[in-house]
């Protein structure tokens, strides 16, 4: 299993006040799965994707990545666990501006010790996976904020992530580029990557094939979304249970057991 959290807990003490940001909360992701983490302001939505990218500890529970306990982990070990498991992206895309887009590509891959050659062409490979192969050159300053985004995911997918986590992406983003951006993750999940979008956004959370929601830190409900094919299939299934004898014919095939 990629992530295992069992009953985490995650709390901020401000002078006298004691915040709880995320209260007992289980769940695992498993290789493979797109998900979204919904839920209001202040919900522990962020909180949460610290603790499970490893930026934060939890203050009680237990904490595993790739079957690895988290708890007691030395520093430099945990850093590492981190930068070979994970890829962040967020809202506000967090370029650095005197990079070019083929220079920000490359950046974590400068940290992992990667060959320059290496790192060139496997930059040139992102940027054309995310459709900006002829943006290359380009400043921050001088991209729109959708490009941005797909750079920053470029550089997020730099060192092959086990899960990208990426908080609001979609943000900064007028609707229309909110969901090239979803588009995107959702090729690239179905190429085998791992995603967690972190979103208030209930339409954008619907994009994805799982929905954890919180509330007051807690997690309220953990439920898969249908594909429309799916649910146009369960529809007609409960027609038919409703019905016996009629709509027979539109049934879906049975799956093989
Ligand atoms: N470093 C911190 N110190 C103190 N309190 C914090 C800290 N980080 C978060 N909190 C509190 O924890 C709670 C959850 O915050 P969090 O940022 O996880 O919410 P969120 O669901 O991501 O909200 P939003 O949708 O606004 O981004 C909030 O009440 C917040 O004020
Ligand atoms: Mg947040």
């Amino acid at each position: 299993m990629l992530i295992e959290a069992e009953n985490i807990c995650r709390s901020y003490q401000n002078g006298d006040t004691r915040i709880e940001a995320v209260k007992n909360c289980s769940f695992t992701i498993r290789e493979g799965e797109f998900l979204a983490i919904t839920g209001p302001s202040g919900s522990g939505k962020s909180t949460l994707m610290s603790i499970l990218g490893l930026l934060e500890r939890p203050t009680s529970g237990a904490f595993r990545v790739s079957g690895q306990n988290t708890e007691g982990m030395a520093a430099d070990t945990r850093a590492g666990l981190r930068n070979r498991t994970f890829g962040f992206v967020f809202q506000s895309y967090n370029l650095l501006p005197r990079l070019t887009a083929q220079e920000n590509v490359e950046l974590p891959m400068t940290y992992a010790g990667v060959r320059a050659a290496k790192r060139r062409e496997r930059a040139r490979d992102l940027l054309q996976k995310v459709g900006l192969e002829n943006r290359r050159a380009h400043f921050p300053n001088q991209l729109s904020g959708g490009e941005q985004q797909r750079i920053a995911i470029a550089r997020a997918l730099a060192n092959s992530p086990r899960l990208i986590l990426a908080d609001e992406p979609t943000g900064a983003l007028d609707s229309e580029k909110g969901l090239q951006i979803l588009g995107l993750f959702h090729e690239l999940n179905q190429a085998g990557s791992t995603i967690a979008v972190i979103t208030h956004d209930e339409d954008v959370a619907c994009h994805t094939g799982r929905i954890l929601r919180m509330k007051d830190g807690r997690i309220k409900s953990d439920e898969l979304v249908l594909s429309p094919q799916s649910r146009a299939d369960a529809q007609k299934v409960a027609r038919f249970v409703r019905h016996p004898g009629h709509g027979s014919a539109d049934l879906p095939p049975r799956r093989p057991q």
